[in-house]
């Protein structure tokens, strides 16, 4: 097995990252990128990793996904008291991944999350199935439970509890905006010389672009 993994590997050729072909603005080249991965059909397109740090500096990282993004930032919806917005609410440093391999591509964000208005959770919430709206009621995310028959139980006493009328939103539930102070756009490229444009804030909140090596 290990001599069967180790010689896995393909070069990347499918293209080239060049400075004056990227948008000053990476919120409206990551538009552009994401818009592509759409349109390539994969499954899961909008799927991220979101890693956080716990106070003893242990990271830990899951798949989210991404629900909005504009000048403002990354947004995506969750439990508050999970594991992960436990995390956030002592350190809001926070780092998005994209890895959108099929394409030789992946999107690296370092930013800090802040939780989205209750009035623009509520927004997403409403639009959701009313399953995973019942979903989000039935589960105390991250927390331990005996037996999935146990969730299946919780799931149908909210179901029964919210039958009449629309379902409220949690107030245990909602968005977090991930405003970026790095992205980082990676293209593969043969023989490993991967291009990596690095955009950063600089104090004037201005982006300035950098290549790194690979
Ligand atoms: C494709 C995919 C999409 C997911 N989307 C979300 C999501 O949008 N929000 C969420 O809270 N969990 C989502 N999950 C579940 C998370 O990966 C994770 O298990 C959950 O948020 C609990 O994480 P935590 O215990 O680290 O807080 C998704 C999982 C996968 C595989």
């Amino acid at each position: 097995m290990a001599e069967e993994i180790s010689g896995l590997r393909r070069d990347y050729q499918l293209a080239q990252l060049k400075e004056d072909e990227m948008l000053t603005d990476p919120i409206e080249q990551f538009q552009i990128w994401l818009k592509q991965v759409i349109d390539w059909g994969i499954k899961d397109p909008t799927a991220m990793t979101v890693a956080t740090v716990s106070p003893d500096g242990q990271p830990s990282q899951r798949i989210v996904l991404l629900k909005q993004v504009d000048e403002r930032g990354f947004v995506f919806y969750t439990n508050y008291e999970s594991r992960k917005a436990q995390e956030l609410s002592i350190n809001n440093k926070i780092s998005l991944h994209f890895p959108w391999h099929f394409a030789e591509r992946q999107v690296k964000v370092c930013g800090v999350a802040q939780k989205v208005s209750t009035a623009e959770s509520l927004k997403y919430f409403s639009s959701r199935p009313e399953e995973s709206q019942l979903a989000a009621w039935a589960s105390s995310q991250s927390r331990p439970i005996d037996s999935r028959s146990m969730l299946m139980a919780q799931f149908a006493r909210m179901k029964e509890k919210f039958k009449n009328g629309q379902i409220p939103l949690p107030d245990f539930w909602g968005g977090y905006r991930v405003v970026p102070h790095e992205i980082e756009f990676w293209q593969g490229g043969s023989h490993r010389l991967h291009d990596r444009l690095v955009y950063q804030k600089n104090e004037q909140n201005q982006w300035l672009m950098s290549r790194l090596m690979p």
